[in-house]
């Protein structure tokens, strides 16, 4: 007997359009701590010193100091588990997509394909004048930030406080979850909008909706099912189960 609803794995077994939206929670498995809880990045920073367009401009070494201990911290680490099984999804479904909220490249290095940054990537840079991007991050001379050819200065590529979210990602991401037959809500606390209103959304569109969580969230009351554990342990279990279910049909 699977631990799994006959429902959910059913669901998935006839599924086409399956959507994901992902938070820090699928990383913390493998190293990166998520925002918040007890041993959340929030807790220990404040955001309004350090992700905002004010903050950089007040102290740009500062907030470039910081984004350099993420960056070590992301570029040690290896995707887990989680990341891997929907890499494989992503083979078997005819359309998937992952929505993250994540900025540390994990689900590519899982080799995911379809993935929608909605936060940024901080492997990258940005011109805060031209806005166009590179992949090397160093910062200047100083700690102070590097200068782009069109005299603009580079900041990290990833949405701040009171920013918007890269709006062809977003857009993308709001018809996949429209248009899903299943929806899954992974390692997120589901309090950041808009990305928060995509589980929410694919469920008003009719997507079965899935929560994985090792809490209760803002959006677990929205969603069909909320399995409770960590991602990198559910998703391969329930994978596991759906394949030998698709093996049972063949
Ligand atoms: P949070 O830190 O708010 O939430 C992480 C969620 O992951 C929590 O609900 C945890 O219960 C859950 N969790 C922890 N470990 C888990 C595991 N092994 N498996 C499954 N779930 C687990 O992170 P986000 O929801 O991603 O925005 O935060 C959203 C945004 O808030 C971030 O993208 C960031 C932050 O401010 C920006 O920087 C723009």
């Amino acid at each position: 007997m699977s631990v799994f609803s006959d429902t959910l794995v059913q669901r998935l077994a006839v599924a086409v359009r399956v959507g994901v939206l992902t938070g820090a929670g699928i990383s913390a498995e493998s190293g990166i701590d998520t925002f918040r809880g007890a041993r959340g990045l929030w807790k220990k920073f404040k955001p309004e010193e350090l992700a905002s367009m004010d903050a950089f401009l007040k102290n740009p070494q500062l907030v470039l100091q910081w984004y350099e201990y993420r960056r070590r911290i992301i570029k040690s680490v290896k995707p887990n588990p989680a990341h891997h099984v929907l890499m494989e999804m992503e083979k078997h479904f005819a359309h998937f997509a992952i929505s993250t909220q994540n900025i540390d490249s994990l689900h590519f290095k899982a080799g995911s394909k379809n993935v929608l940054e909605l936060h940024g990537n901080i492997l990258k840079n940005r011109c805060t004048r031209c806005g166009c991007s590179n992949f090397h991050p160093e910062t200047g001379q100083n700690g102070q930030p590097q200068k782009c050819g069109c005299g603009g200065l580079f900041r990290p590529d990833v949405v701040w406080f009171g920013e918007m979210l890269p709006e062809d990602a977003l857009t993308e991401s709001f018809e996949i979850a429209g248009r899903a037959d299943v929806y899954f809500s992974i390692g997120t606390s589901a309090v950041v909008y808009p990305a928060a209103m995509l589980p929410v959304t694919a469920a008003d569109a009719g997507a079965y909706v899935v929560e994985i969580n090792t809490e209760k969230t803002a959006i677990t009351n929205r969603t069909h099912e909320s399995i409770r554990g960590k991602a990198g342990e559910i998703l391969p279990a329930l994978w596991r189960v759906v394949k030998s279910r698709l093996e049972e049909t063949i």
